[in-house]
């Protein structure tokens, strides 16, 4: 098992770093570092290139892992978001200076953390209520903390965020004057735009609700004096909008370091799939059957059923608990991002694969595959370079 409170890992881990990667253990989680690190400078290049002034803040949720998000920070993204409170510790800890919790944190007990976790890194909570508001500053102001006030605003997403401008000039006007608090700016997250399938109407959504966000702004800088402060906006699926809108200042992107077949199959998204599901085909009963030992306990399927690499030939037919069927076909899926995976990974594959052989699986939503795993496998050149422990999985809390 990971040690994780040394952030160290066990000998089962570590024996395998030098080796090839068919030499992991299976079911396990990989990562190609290049293809992973080439996304990173894409998205980094576009948003020199879109000269917007927009810079990202990445959503850690995808990975769940310091490193991840301190090569992120080295490559020059501003900090990371965090979904949760127990996900921000496990990044502070991992060294992260910079984090904003992207979802309300409520509970006598988690404010006290989030107080403490101010005095670690410099941190930024969103907030939609003056009484969470009121209760993280008492909070803070007893141990002496300082937590970044941003304002989740409602773009149309209705989920979190307050609904009209008198609410949020409010709460900015107490964060800037309770002690314990400060403010540091509003985000406004239009999750119900960035799956959809024509490119026109989602950057038509898109813009709309960066018109309600900046439209919160103006109303924040001309009644209640504040002029500074993050507008954080826009996913994977909207980045090539949020990121050249003039105005905003950081995107919140996640999936596109890894890709998967959702993201994969929306237009736009640009991106290489960098992340695999390591299986071993454990059965091969009948010509046209191969069975995995990797199935619903290591991948995910609310987006859907895992893909394969085109070059084995082969199409995922059905997910169980432990188990995958593949077939072989004519014609398998070919994501849009998949070329260097599969070049990597699968056109040199002896071919039939065989009971024994490895076989990589393609996650269909790879932030819920991510947190079913305790350690990624970090591979450049086919080569285990290092096991990271995704620190950050299973901290809903
Ligand atoms: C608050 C917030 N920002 C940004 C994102 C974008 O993440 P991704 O790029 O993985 O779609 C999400 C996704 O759920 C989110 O909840």
């Amino acid at each position: 098992m990971t040690d994780k409170t040394q952030g160290c890992l066990s000998k089962e881990y570590q024996q395998v770093i030098g080796k090839p990667w068919t030499e992991i253990e299976t079911p396990a989680l990989m990562v190609d570092l290049d293809i992973m690190e080439a996304n990173m400078d894409k998205m980094m290049a576009f948003l020199k290139e879109s000269g917007a002034g927009v810079g990202i803040r990445p959503h850690a949720k995808t990975h769940k892992t310091p490193q991840i998000a301190n090569i992120q920070i080295a490559k020059g993204a501003l900090g990371i978001c965090c979904a949760k409170l127990g996900e921000a510790e496990a990044m502070a800890e991992g060294g992260v200076p910079d984090i904003l919790i992207a979802n309300q944190t409520v509970g006598a007990n988690k404010l006290k953390r989030l107080a403490a976790l101010s005095k670690k890194t410099n941190l930024k909570a969103a907030v939609d209520s003056k009484q969470n508001l009121l209760d993280i500053a008492r909070e803070s102001a007893a141990i002496g903390g300082n937590v970044g006030i941003v304002i989740e605003v409602d773009v149309g997403n209705k989920r979190g965020g307050v609904r009209v401008h008198e609410d949020a000039i409010e709460l900015a006007k107490l964060a800037s004057s309770t002690p314990g608090v400060w403010y540091a700016g509003i985000m406004g997250y239009e999750g119900f735009v960035v799956f959809m399938p024509d490119l026109e109407e989602r950057r038509a959504a898109a813009e709309k609700a960066y018109d309600i966000l900046l439209s919160y702004r103006d109303a924040i800088k001309e009644k209640a004096g504040l002029d500074s402060g993050i507008v954080s906006a826009a996913g994977s699926g909207t980045y090539m909008f949020g990121g050249k809108r003039k105005g905003l200042t950081d995107i919140e992107a996640g999936s596109y370091i890894f890709m998967d077949t959702r993201y994969g199959g929306t237009a736009g998204v640009d991106f290489m799939n960098s992340l695999a599901v390591i299986a071993t085909i454990g059965s091969h009963p009948e010509p046209d059957i191969y069975i995995t030992d990797a199935g619903l306990k290591s991948m995910t399927k609310e987006f859907g059923m895992v893909s394969t690499l085109p070059s084995y030939g082969l199409v995922v037919h059905h997910m169980s608990e432990e188990h995958v069927t593949l077939k072989p076909t004519e014609t398998p899926d070919r994501l849009p991002g998949i070329g260097s995976l599969d070049e990597k990974f699968a056109k040199t594959a002896k071919k039939p694969l065989e009971v024994g052989d490895k076989i990589l699986l393609i996650p269909s939503h790879c932030c819920t595959t991510v947190n079913l795993h305790d350690v990624l496998y970090v591979v450049r050149n086919g080569v285990v370079e290092d096991v990271w422990p995704i620190a950050g999985r299973g901290k809903f809390a």
